[in-house]
């Protein structure tokens, strides 16, 4: 059974051949891939919202190169301790771009796990549905997440929007939020090139209503790229990409090895 609800009117759905209908009547082909696309036409704000190919290919790149693996593990180590008590979890990586971390952890939790995935951009969820056959995957927002009420024991954000109202609904009473946000230093060496003035991100966020927070994690190490491809990749999933202009790009790449810190914050929060 599918844990999707339709979205345009929140009834369950059943399938036929390889479409799901939900009681009233509405219609979703399930792709072969094996996602549900459940964006109303209406609810885009572009025709291809979300990330677009190359920047998710950009990441997957990095990715694969391991930069952010300890994220990964300790992200998982911490989700492994919080559902350690779960007969069966379910849960929600919400804006999960092409599912690295999704698989990640759906590799080292137990099996009875439901993992629930969730991207606005289509191309980053059919590139992670048609690798990961564990997960279920849907194209839907953020803002309107096609999941009953008080259905996941744990949901998680990394570097992805959400609503403090859905986030609340979703979120089972006791239910873990875990977020990944960017910490003072991360990548400071790149920021560093590009602005006069380096602004620091934020050490911490506040709990969003309804949570409460119930530990604050800094995750810190320096990245060593020796690959130039590797640094183009990095540099191409951030928001600043397009600060780099070709003599700023030049510059950096002469270098030939970057040393550059990672810092991340990752905030567990609890539903009250
Ligand atoms: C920086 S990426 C992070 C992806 C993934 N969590 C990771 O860390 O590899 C942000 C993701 O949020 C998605 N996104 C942006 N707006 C969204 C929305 N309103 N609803 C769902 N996803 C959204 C983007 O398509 C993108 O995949
Ligand atoms: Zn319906």
């Amino acid at each position: 059974m599918s844990p999707f609800i339709c979205p345009l009117c929140q009834s369950a759905f059943s399938q036929t051949n390889n479409t799901q209908i939900c009681e009233n009547n509405h219609h979703f082909d399930i792709a072969k891939e094996g996602y549900l696309n459940l964006l109303p036409v209406n609810a885009k704000n572009s025709k291809n919202p979300g990330d677009n190919k190359e920047m998710m290919m950009a990441r997957r790149t990095f990715l694969n190169s391991g930069g952010y693996l300890p994220l990964a593990e300790r992200l998982t180590t911490l989700v492994q301790q919080l559902l350690a008590d779960k007969d069966q979890a379910t849960l929600l990586d919400l804006g999960c771009g092409e599912g690295y971390y999704t698989d990640f952890l759906a590799s080292h939790l137990p099996e009875s796990t439901i993992i629930n995935a969730l991207d606005i951009s289509k191309v980053a969820v059919r590139y992670a549905a048609k690798r990961y056959k564990a997960i279920n995957f849907c194209v839907a927002s953020a803002y309107d997440v096609p999941l009953e009420n008080d259905s996941l024991d744990a949901l998680i954000r990394i570097y992805a929007p959400s609503l403090d109202s859905e986030l609340q609904r979703l979120i089972k009473q006791d239910g873990y939020l875990i977020t990944v946000t960017p910490a003072p230093r991360h990548l400071f060496e790149l920021r560093e090139k590009i602005y006069e003035q380096v602004n620091a991100h934020l050490s911490e966020n506040e709990a969003p209503a309804g949570f409460t927070k119930v530990e604050q994690i800094n995750l810190n190490y320096p990245l060593n790229i020796s690959d130039a491809q590797i640094l183009k990749d990095l540099i191409q999933m951030t928001p600043f990409a397009w600060k780099f202009n070709d003599e700023k790009m030049q510059a950096l790449l002469a270098e030939e090895k970057w040393k550059i810190e990672c810092d991340f914050n990752i905030e567990i929060y609890q539903k009250l």
